[in-house]
């Protein structure tokens, strides 16, 4: 056990997709567990090239048990089809893995975990990031992108961008499904959204199999510009 107490206390020796899901459903590793339904631990194929990380569950998806399942799920489903990518291809994970939340009425409102339950939850993402090795990650606000890139990172300014990271040969980070459906003004809504699917349209653009599939159709497409130029990672 190290000092401060987290999800490393709960790690299992050998890490697989299933001995890391069963762990961490009796982790302790902060206090969120003991107001929560259940651990809802990430979700998608082990060789998955595409892995996505959210904030936290939120209501229905600590009801059920899995990720992004809730209204910000359905907005998630619908821009991975319009980016001409399978939500069954993709593993989707949380940074933190247990709801936090405080009464409004017999409602339970999602509130912000503390940096110190993004913190103590870590080794969980840590471990996904080992077992699946995706080529891609993205990070589904800001939550996500500040544990995996960094705590200087916004959104505002990154988003869209692929950066390279200790986690996979290409790291971007774009809008959370939820901060879409919160935005006030339905013209924001709508921009952030297209925005959104904008960036997993350059996720997909980004696999082989995408690019084998659109030059069997196509004969010889324009390059589209790059948005940004990271060097990259030799692959593995
Ligand atoms: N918001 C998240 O960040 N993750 C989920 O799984 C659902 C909503
Ligand atoms: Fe463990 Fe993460 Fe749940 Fe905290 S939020 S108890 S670290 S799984």
């Amino acid at each position: 056990m190290s000092a401060t107490r987290s999800a490393a206390d709960h790690l299992p020796a050998r890490l697989s997709l299933k001995s890391l899901r069963e762990a961490a459903a009796d982790c302790r590793g902060c206090d969120l567990y003991l107001h929560a339904t259940q651990t809802v631990f990430g979700q998608g194929p082990r060789r998955a090239q595409v892995v996505m990380v959210g904030e936290m569950p939120g209501d229905q998806e600590d009801l059920q048990g899995r990720p992004f399942v809730g209204p910000a799920g359905r907005l998630l489903d619908d821009a991975i089809a319009a980016a001409g990518l399978a939500r069954q291809d993709v593993y989707v994970t949380n940074a933190v893995k247990h709801f936090r939340w405080t009464p409004r009425g017999k409602r339970r409102l999602h509130k912000t975990p503390s940096a110190r339950h993004v913190e103590a939850c870590k080794p969980w993402l840590q471990a996904e990031m080992l077992v699946v090795e995706p080529r891609i990650v993205v990070c589904l606000g800001a939550t996500a992108a500040q544990t995996l890139i960094g705590k200087q990172f916004r959104i505002t300014q990154q988003r869209g961008e692929f950066l390279v990271t200790a986690w996979a040969q290409w790291t971007l980070a774009t809008h959370h499904p939820s901060a879409v459906l919160r935005a006030p003004q339905h013209e924001d809504r709508a921009r952030m959204r297209r925005e959104l699917i904008d960036d997993l349209r350059l996720v997909a653009q980004k696999l082989p199999d995408f690019a084998a599939k659109k030059n069997s159709k196509e004969p010889a497409a324009p390059a589209r510009p790059q948005r940004t130029a990271a060097p990259a990672r030799p692959s593995r």
